[in-house]
């Protein structure tokens, strides 16, 4: 059989299944392409210049690398034009962007981290995009307020990587498909059809460089998987940790594992260290639909009813029976 294409996989979708309509297949499509031109660019590397830092802070207080700033660009360019949009929102960006009024607007809202994993850039380990769809509220002005919605409501969520292959893994809230660009073609394709995550896993992965500021319950989790055959779950635990979500999710979502960025004694104040909006909601839209978990250690993830489009929370995700091994830790 022929490749399937993402533009064929998405007007299938919306034929047989009727679970997207035709303006989210072009923001997909949209966001697909800008992710190609994030990775040609990156791909690109020291040839054009495009490494290092570019001298400015984003709105989370974090040094910007130029890319950051360029994969922005790219993301904001490409979305503006095509009428399905009615605001943008990204972890670079302080307020909502709006759709110029020289362009028609849509019913989506679309929310981006860019670049994730940016520390990484310079030393040519993984990196990816993270996005997130919402409706707009009917009669509601695409403002702040909008956006404001828990992750059960996204009607779409997706993360590229950019690594030796780059990939989109998508999930329209039946399943998640993994597409592989073809470079020679210039397009994603099917690779991987309604992966599932294993229930168990014997890999987790944390920054264990904040062991001394975890709170007790991740300290115990973390120590009975450490103390491997030995301790109370009689056997050995393997450990990875990319510093790139998306490249530790990934990792995740094609082999299983727990990876956590718990609340810790440096982040309290914040709320923690990942974006809710950005990260933890698409990233725990599409790990609930490969059939793993996601909580901030409390509850799900996707209940939180955001206070800021910048806020900020602990997150524990992937394979269930872990996830809800650590989350009841919390909770007893
Ligand atoms: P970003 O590059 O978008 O700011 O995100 C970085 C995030 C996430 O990708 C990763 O899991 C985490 O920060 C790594 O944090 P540490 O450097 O504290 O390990
Ligand atoms: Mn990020
Ligand atoms: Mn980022």
């Amino acid at each position: 059989m022929s490749p399937v294409t993402l533009s064929r996989f998405l007007i299938e979708e919306q034929r047989k299944k009727n679970v997207i309509g035709s303006d989210l297949r072009l923001l997909i499509e949209v966001v697909a392409r800008a992710c190609k031109s994030i990775a040609s660019a990156i791909g690109k590397g020291g040839l054009t210049g495009v490494l290092g830092s570019a001298g400015s802070d984003n709105i989370q207080g974090e040094a910007q690398k130029k890319l950051d700033v360029i994969s922005n660009e790219i993301l904001l360019e490409a979305n503006e034009w095509g009428g399905h949009l009615a605001a943008m929102a990204s972890e670079e960006m302080e307020h909502p962007h709006p759709i110029p009024n020289r362009y028609p607007k849509g019913e989506f809202l679309l929310l981006f981290d860019p670049l994730d994993g940016s520390s990484n850039i310079d030393v040519n380990v993984s990196v990816g995009t993270i996005f997130s769809v919402l409706r707009c509220p009917d009669g509601m002005e695409p403002g702040e307020q909008a956006f404001l919605q828990p992750g059960t409501r996204q009607v779409c969520a997706g993360y590229a990587v950019y690594g030796p292959t780059t990939l989109l893994v998508l999930t329209l809230g039946d399943g998640v498909n993994i597409f592989t660009l073809d470079r020679e073609l210039g397009s994603f394709v099917l690779t991987q059809e309604n992966v599932r995550i294993p229930e168990d896993t014997r890999e987790f992965a944390i920054n264990a460089s904040n062991a001394r500021h975890w709170e007790a319950p991740v300290k115990r989790y973390i120590d009975e998987l450490l103390a491997g055959k030995d301790g109370p779950r009689g056997h050995d635990f393997n450990m990875r940790w990319v510093a790139s979500m998306v490249a530790d999710v990934h990792r995740i979502i094609s082999r299983g594992g727990i990876f956590l960025y718990p609340l810790d004694s440096k982040t309290a104040a914040k709320g923690g260290k990942l974006r809710l909006m950005y990260e933890a909601n698409p990233m725990a839209f599409i790990i609930e639909q490969a059939g793993g978990r996601a909580t901030d250690g409390r509850g799900r993830i996707l209940d939180i009813v955001p206070a800021g489009l910048h806020q900020r929370v602990p997150v524990i995700l992937g394979s269930r029976n872990e996830v809800e091994r650590a989350t009841a830790y919390h909770i007893a």
